[in-house]
């Protein structure tokens, strides 16, 4: 069922009103520096559309674990300043979490302003998904805006539990514009594909995408592995992997995915090499039954490279999901960003190229494509079980909307 989206509300009902937005603002902090931005920038079109509407807008999000105590090293205060940097309207801060305390300061705020309320994770009533904390910032507003696509697979209070606390004061709990953007296309890869359609799914452990890669596998034409997964595939073959990655529970599902895939399953046919993981270590391309005792896979090779690489560039239809090798260590990073430059080329003859997840992002950053791609995804989890066929709690408990 498709949800109802802030861009179905009328702007002229907005001005004056309180409206709660659920963000995920959770970026990665070097002290309080932040590191990446991009949650924050993709979270600005629903912030500004309420804003120039004159709506007061009361910002909740969390950020990292800290298992529902109040740490100052995750405080959302660095992310406060960044918004007010970044947004026109002015940015206020709240120390406070739950919506009683934080009821003076949301009452102080004028129209088209904005104030951001501290890390939701302090309060344990989060992650339980505590009724009445979902109860007390629904009592803030009169309609709440959920535009976290990457905490929507969280049943939190500041997700699913908060859409069902406004849904029952009789107000409407929709989706934000990040939020409907990501349905959109994920949805849209997976609904009626353009083909060839071609997944691309890398990383390092084949448990944690197992469940995407058997719901991808009968859907696809292709499924190219890549990444330290490939190395337990490689032992559900037989093959010497020498002293690389493997996930010695995961070879059995390993054997029957590959059992499974048949043609549609492709995995890696050479391998970059090396002793260890440093800039400077040899390093080798081998075919994948020639690895070495010590050696350690680190990369896909590049004969991999041009298979893959021909397969992508005629997809029509396209999801990545994780690195090919340790593309943050320079003599690994080939593999990952021919697949990302791929990508982006088949992008820029029409295909439909979908990324998730941070690694992936990261890499697509780094090999300069990131505008060239249709979407890249906010989510990692989110974009994971989304593809995977879940429902989202955070999607599911909002609004229904028209169609
Ligand atoms: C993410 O980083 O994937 C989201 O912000 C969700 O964070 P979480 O995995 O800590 O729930």
């Amino acid at each position: 069922m498709k949800k109802k989206t802030i861009s179905e509300v009328d702007p002229s009902s907005l001005r004056g009103r309180t409206v709660v937005v659920r963000a995920d603002l959770n970026v990665p902090l070097d002290g309080a520096r932040i590191t990446d931005d991009q949650r924050i920038r993709a979270s600005l079109p629903t912030i500004r559309l309420l804003a120039e509407a004159g709506a007061r807008v009361v910002l909740l999000s969390h950020l990292g674990r800290p298992k529902g105590e109040k740490r100052p090293e995750f405080s959302l205060v660095p992310v406060a300043r960044r918004l007010d940097e970044l947004l026109d309207p002015p940015v206020h801060f709240a120390p406070d979490v739950d919506g009683e305390s934080a009821r003076a300061p949301v009452e102080a705020l004028e129209d088209g302003t904005v104030l951001l309320l501290e890390n939701t994770r302090f309060l344990p009533g989060e992650t339980e998904n505590d009724p009445e904390l979902a109860a007390s910032w629904a009592s803030l507003g009169d309609l709440f805006v959920n535009d976290a696509f990457g905490a929507a697979h969280r049943a939190h209070a500041s997700t699913a539990g908060l859409a069902d606390a406004m849904t029952a004061r009789g107000r409407e709990a929709v989706a934000g514009e990040l939020m409907a953007r990501e349905l959109r296309f994920l949805e849209e890869a997976l609904r009626m594909p353009e083909r060839p359609f071609v997944a691309i799914i890398g990383g390092a452990k084949v448990s944690s995408k197992i469940d995407v890669i058997s719901a991808l596998l009968p859907r696809v034409d292709r499924l190219l592995i890549g990444g330290a997964m490939a190395n337990t595939f490689f032992r559900a073959l037989g093959l010497e992997i020498g002293a690389s990655l493997v996930e010695e529970d995961a070879v059995d599902t390993a054997a029957r995915v590959i059992e499974e895939g048949g043609q549609s399953l492709v995995l890696p046919v050479d391998c970059v090499v090396a002793p260890e993981l440093s800039v400077d270590a040899p390093t080798r391309c081998v075919a994948r039954t020639e690895v070495g005792d010590e050696d350690r896979i680190l990369d896909i090779g590049p004969e991999t490279v041009e298979l893959y690489g021909g397969m992508i560039r005629r997809a029509r239809t396209i999801v990545w999901n994780g690195p090919m090798g340790v593309f943050e260590v320079e003599p690994f990073a080939h593999g990952t960003t021919a697949v990302a430059r791929a990508v982006a080329d088949a992008c820029g003859d029409g295909a439909l190229g979908v990324l998730g997840g941070g690694d992936s992002a990261a890499a697509a950053e780094q090999a300069g494509v990131v505008e060239r791609l249709t979407h890249v995804s906010t989510g990692g989890g989110a974009s994971l079980e989304l593809l995977a066929g879940a429902l989202l709690p955070g999607v599911e408990a909002l609004t229904n909307g028209v169609g």
